[in-house]
């Protein structure tokens, strides 16, 4: 029997090329549900809104799956420890959406500072406006401190473009000491001390409201929060109340915590810029996270080591 691989992504037709040139059999799926009604499988290709829980990991191994190739490098939407304990593979796509990511954290700081979105509001509105000395003003970026949550890939890349605009860098993770410019400190002093917080961690049991009220009300009565990451590292109630009494000035939110849903009141704000999870939609950075999904899946086919492996 040929080696089946059921996909809950649309493949750009080169990936989907790659795949059946190697004489793979690809399926289309409309999602784990439909995966799981698809019989013999030898792997799959799953995405970040597709929930591979304990039950879908113990019936997906037994259709025969023995990896899962996640289109994302975040891969909270999958039970790795239960996945692991059935041997069964799991990879995700990081590197190639580095650069979108960070540029999508910049483009929200950029609008939020700069009260892009709400000026859009105004002028499209129709409201009568003209230029006047006091009028909108916002905040430089300029000789401000920015506070990295998870300096990871995607967190030195924030601090490099960052840099560009003038902002001094500080981080709460790990030290790369090819970066001497970056001030290491405690989160609770990260926060209290920055001017605007980026969150770059992934979703772990550990970052889940990671910024509560209370890490809210740490932080300056200035600040910006910035979220690329994954909505639930931040309570989402809790940060409506604090952009709502001023207790933070903004935030750019590209991620939510019950994605499509907002939390109450959110959308009624005018100190924060919302965006539909478009961290990595570029269209070249979707086409080569669909490459690195393939690629994963013609390592396990010839039975060779995987790229991207997820390790727990
Ligand atoms: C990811 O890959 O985890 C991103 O959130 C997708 O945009």
């Amino acid at each position: 029997m040929s080696f089946r691989v059921a996909s809950t992504v649309a493949l750009p037709s080169r990936s989907a090329t790659t795949l059946t040139d190697l004489g793979i059999d690809l399926v289309p799926a409309r999602g784990v549900t439909e995966l799981r009604t698809l019989g013999e499988l030898g792997a799959v290709i799953t995405t970040i809104t597709d929930p591979v829980d304990e039950a879908a990991v113990a019936e997906l191994h037994a259709q025969g799956v023995r990896l899962v190739a996640n289109v994302g490098v975040g891969h909270n939407n999958i039970d790795i420890a239960a996945a692991s304990r059935v041997g069964l593979s799991v990879t995700n796509t990081p590197d190639v959406l580095t650069d979108a990511t960070a540029d999508l954290a910049m483009a929200l700081l950029l609008d939020v500072t700069r009260r892009v979105c709400e000026g859009d509001r105004l002028v499209r509105g129709g409201r009568p406006w003209s230029w006047a000395f006091d009028f909108m003003w916002g905040s430089s970026l300029a000789g401000k401190r920015l506070g990295i949550v998870g300096y990871g890939r995607i967190g030195e890349a924030v601090a490099r473009r960052a840099r560009a605009f003038g902002m001094t860098i500080a981080s709460s993770s790990r030290r790369p000491r090819s970066e001497p410019d970056v001030e290491w400190m405690p989160l609770d002093r990260l926060f209290a001390e920055s001017d605007v917080v980026s969150l770059h961690c992934p979703l772990t049991a550990g970052t889940r409201h990671l910024v509560d009220a209370d890490r809210l009300r740490s932080m300056k009565r200035t600040a910006v929060l910035v979220n690329t990451a994954r909505g639930a590292v931040v309570d989402e109630a809790a940060l409506v109340a604090a952009l709502g009494d001023g207790t933070i000035a903004a935030a750019g939110l590209d991620v939510y915590e019950d994605e499509p849903r907002l939390a109450p009141g959110l959308a009624d704000l005018d100190n924060v810029v919302l965006a539909p999870h478009l961290g990595s939609a570029t269209r070249e950075t979707r086409e080569a996270m669909a490459d690195v999904a393939v690629q994963n899946v013609a390592a396990f086919h010839r039975g060779g080591a995987l790229l991207t492996p997820v390790t727990g």
